[in-house]
C-alpha cells in the first residue's frame, strides 16, 4: 500500500514548529521570569528576616529602656537627699522621662505575588519598615543611655558622699570594714551591675556602722567621745554627742556669715545680735543644770541640751536677740526665718518638728551648715534629722 508521506509530514512539521516555539518561549520568557521571581522571593525572604531581626532589636532596646527606667525609680526611692554629695543629681534623675512607646509590631507580609517587580515593591516596603525599626532601636538605646547615665550620676554622688563621710569613729572594726567595702563597690560599677542593690547595701552598711558607733560612744567618757560627721556636717543632738573639749568660740565661717547677715538685716532697719554664742561643755552643764533644778529634767530636756549634746558647743551655733517664742513673730524673727539660709544658717528647731529634733520651736537658735545645705533644707522643709535619716533621742 502506498502511503503519501507528505500527508503526515506537514502536521508533524507543524507540531515540531509549535514545540520549538513553545521551547523558545519557555527558554526565553518563562525560565528567566521564573528565575527573576525566585530571586525576588529570595530577596523578600532576606528582607523579612532582616525586618524580624530589627523588630527583635527594637524590642530589646525598648526592654532595656524600661529596665533603666525601673532602676531610676528604684534609685530615687532608696537614695534620700541626705545620702548624696550633690542632691541636684537626684533632681536630674527625677526629671528624666521614659518614653518607651508601644512594643514594635511587624506589619504582615502579603503572600509573594507572581511577578518580580511586585515582589520587589514588597521588598522595598519591608526594607523601609526595617530602617524605621533600626532607627527606633537607636533612639531607644540613646534614651536608655541617658537614663542610665542619670542613674550612674546619682551612684557617683552617693560614692562621693561616702568618700566625704568617714566611718563613724566608734564603729567596731567589722562594721567599719563592711562600710568601706560597700563604699568601694560603688566606685566603678560594672555595666551590668545592680545599682539599686549596691546603693542599698552601702546605705545599710552606713546605718549599721552609725548605730554601732552610737552604741559604742555611750560607754566613752565626755572627753574621749569622737564627733559624728555626716557628709561634712557635724552632728550634735540628743543621739550624737561631741567631745567635751570641742571648740573654742564661733568658727571663722560662722562669724563671717553672721556679720554678712547682720549687715544685710541692718540695711533693712533690722537689728540682729548674738545673745548666746559658743558654749563650752562646762557652761552648757551649768545652763542645763540650772533648768533641771528649776523646771525638772523632763521640762528642761524640751529646750535645753544635756552637756555634750548642745550645738552651742560646736562653734557653729548662736541664739539671736530675745530667747522667746515671741521673737519668731518680730520683723527680725520673720526675716531670719526667710533669709538665714542665704547666709548658710538654718533655724535648727522649726515648729511642728519637735518629735524629730527633740526640741520645741526655737526661732532664735541658728545653726551654720553652709549655703548649699541650708538652701536644700529650707527648700525641702526637712530638718537635719530627716535629711540624714538620723534620730535625736537620748539613750540615757
Ligand atoms: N537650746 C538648745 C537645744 C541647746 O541647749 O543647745
Ligand atoms: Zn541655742
Amino acid at each position: 500500500m502506498q502511503v503519501d508521506r507528505r500527508r503526515f509530514l506537514i502536521p508533524i512539521a507543524g507540531i515540531i514548529a509549535v514545540l520549538v516555539v513553545a521551547a523558545v518561549v519557555v527558554v526565553a520568557v518563562i525560565v528567566p521570569q521564573r528565575a527573576a521571581v525566585d530571586a525576588a522571593t529570595a530577596r523578600l525572604e532576606a528582607a523579612v528576616e532582616a525586618r524580624d531581626a530589627a523588630v527583635a532589636a527594637a524590642e530589646e532596646a525598648r526592654a532595656a529602656l524600661l529596665a533603666a527606667g525601673d532602676e531610676a525609680s528604684a534609685l530615687l526611692s532608696v537614695v534620700g537627699r541626705g545620702a548624696v554629695a550633690d542632691p541636684s543629681t537626684l533632681d536630674a534623675l527625677a526629671a528624666v522621662t521614659v518614653d518607651a512607646g508601644d512594643p514594635p509590631v511587624p506589619n504582615a507580609v502579603p503572600p509573594a505575588p507572581g511577578d518580580a517587580a511586585a515582589i520587589d515593591a514588597v521588598v522595598e516596603r519591608v526594607g523601609a519598615e526595617t530602617a524605621a525599626l533600626e532607627e527606633r532601636a537607636v533612639s531607644l538605646a540613646a534614651e536608655r543611655d541617658a537614663v542610665a547615665g542619670a542613674s550612674l550620676a546619682v551612684v557617683a554622688s552617693v560614692h562621693a558622699w561616702g568618700l566625704n563621710t568617714p566611718t563613724p569613729p566608734h564603729a567596731p572594726a567589722d562594721a567599719a570594714e563592711a562600710y568601706t567595702a560597700a563604699l568601694s563597690a560603688l566606685a566603678e560599677p560594672a555595666a551590668d551591675a545592680d545599682l539599686v542593690a549596691l546603693v542599698t547595701a552601702f546605705r545599710t552598711a552606713f546605718t549599721t556602722a552609725l548605730a554601732a558607733h552610737e552604741l559604742a560612744s555611750r560607754s566613752v567618757d565626755a572627753a574621749s567621745v569622737q564627733p559624728t560627721i555626716i557628709n561634712g556636717t557635724l552632728i550634735a543632738n540628743k543621739t550624737f554627742r561631741i567631745p567635751s573639749s570641742y571648740g573654742a568660740g564661733l568658727t571663722p565661717e560662722t562669724e563671717a556669715a553672721f556679720a554678712a547677715m547682720q549687715a544685710e538685716a541692718a540695711s533693712l532697719g533690722l537689728d540682729l545680735y548674738i545673745s548666746s554664742g559658743f558654749r563650752s561643755y562646762g557652761s552648757q552643764e551649768a545652763i542645763y543644770g540650772n533648768y533641771v533644778a528649776t523646771q525638772g529634767q523632763a521640762e528642761a530636756d524640751t529646750h535645753s541640751a544635756r552637756p555634750g549634746h548642745s550645738e552651742h558647743q560646736t562653734g557653729l551655733t548662736f541664739d539671736l536677740n530675745s530667747i522667746t517664742e515671741a521673737f519668731g513673730s518680730t520683723p527680725e524673727g520673720l526675716w531670719v526665718r526667710d533669709n538665714a539660709h542665704r547666709f548658710g544658717f538654718i533655724v535648727r528647731y522649726p515648729p511642728g518638728k519637735e518629735a524629730i529634733t527633740g526640741y520645741i520651736w526655737e526661732p532664735w537658735h541658728l545653726r551654720y551648715v553652709g549655703v548649699p545645705l541650708a538652701t536644700e533644707l529650707v527648700t525641702t522643709g526637712l530638718t537635719v534629722e530627716e535629711y540624714f535619716g538620723i534620730t535625736s533621742v537620748y539613750s540615757y
